[in-house]
Order: structure tokens, then sequence, then C-alpha cells
């Protein structure tokens, strides 16, 4: 079967900066064999967190939610590679920390509900809009790894 590939975007949220773990989570990523095309330090202002986050308005955890993703800053990142989408949502792990299992970004690193590290887009209409809040286009670069043809090979 040929493997399709998906960009996906990805958040190292202000918990994983704070306890500068974003080299540790960003190993996981890229030893699993997916590709950076684009990657920065941001604040995310209130706006662009009400925007990504906007099918939990109304939920109890939302006003926090906004607060603590606009606190400090984060790291956006573009990855590309076979269903990157669902790839990196695994490597994630469940979305509460004491939930998650061991060997999973958010079942190693932390135990809390909200402040679970990282951030990973759900499907592919989420990636394709979460993609475009964060990125301008010449932001992106193509970035074909010598390996990326064996990746989706039949
Ligand atoms: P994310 O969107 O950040 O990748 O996380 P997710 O899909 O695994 O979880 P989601 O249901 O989309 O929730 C978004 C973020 O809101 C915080 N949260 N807190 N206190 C609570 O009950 C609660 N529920 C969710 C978490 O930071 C979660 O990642
Ligand atoms: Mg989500």
């Amino acid at each position: 079967m040929a493997a399709a590939s998906e960009r996906t975007l990805i958040l190292f949220k202000p918990d994983a900066v704070q306890r500068r773990l974003c080299g540790r989570i960003l190993q996981r990523f890229e030893e699993k064999g997916l590709t950076i095309v684009g990657m920065k330090l941001m604040k995310i202002s209130r706006e662009l967190a009400e925007q990504h986050y906007a099918a939990h308005k109304g939920k109890g955890f939302y006003a926090g939610l906004v607060s603590f993703m606009t606190s400090a800053p984060v790291v956006a990142i573009v990855l590309e590679g076979p269903y990157a989408i669902d790839t990196c949502r695994k490597l994630m792990g469940a979305t509460f920390g004491f939930k998650a299992e061991p060997g999973t970004i958010r079942g190693d690193f932390g135990i809390s509900n909200q402040y679970n590290l990282v951030h990973g887009s759900d499907s592919k209409e989420a990636a394709e809009r979460e993609v475009a809040l964060f990125f301008q286009r010449g932001e992106l670069l193509e970035n074909k790894t010598a390996d990326a043809a064996l990746h989706l090979a039949e």
C-alpha cells in the first residue's frame, strides 16, 4: 500500500518551553522519521489562541486553555511524512498526562490534564486550517529528505 504524505501542525506548549523539553520532544518526532518543513518560536496572541481552539469555545476549560497558551512563548512546527497527523497523535499519547501511556510524549514527561506539553492537529481538515493559521506560505519549505520516497513506496 502506497502511503500518503501529510503535513500537521505541532505546538510545543508553554510548559514544554519553560521546562526546556523542546529538544527531547522534537527528537521523538525526528527519530520516528518525520521531517520539519517549518519551525519558529512565537508568542501566541489571544486572537490566534481563540481561533486555534475555537472548537472548545464554551467548555469549562476554554478560558484557562487560552490563558495558558498565551502565557509564554511556544514553538510552532509543521511536520511532514506518511500519515503525519495520526502518527504524531500516537507519539503524543492521550490528552491527559495521567492517562497517556508510558512511551508517549505526554505519558513520559507530564501528569497534568492541561499542561500536556504538545499540541497536534487531529484531522486533515484541522491540519490544513491550523497550518494556515500559524504559518505564512513562504515560511514553509519543500524539504524532501533522501529517504522520503522510500517512506512512501508501495
Ligand atoms: P490538543 O488539541 O492541544 O492537541 O489536545 P487534544 O486534542 O489531545 O485535546 P483537546 O480535547 O483538543 O483539548 C485541548 C487542550 O485543552 C486542555 N484541556 N484541559 N482541564 C480539562 O479538562 C482539559 N481538557 C482539555 C489540554 O491542554 C488539551 O490538550
Ligand atoms: Mg485537540
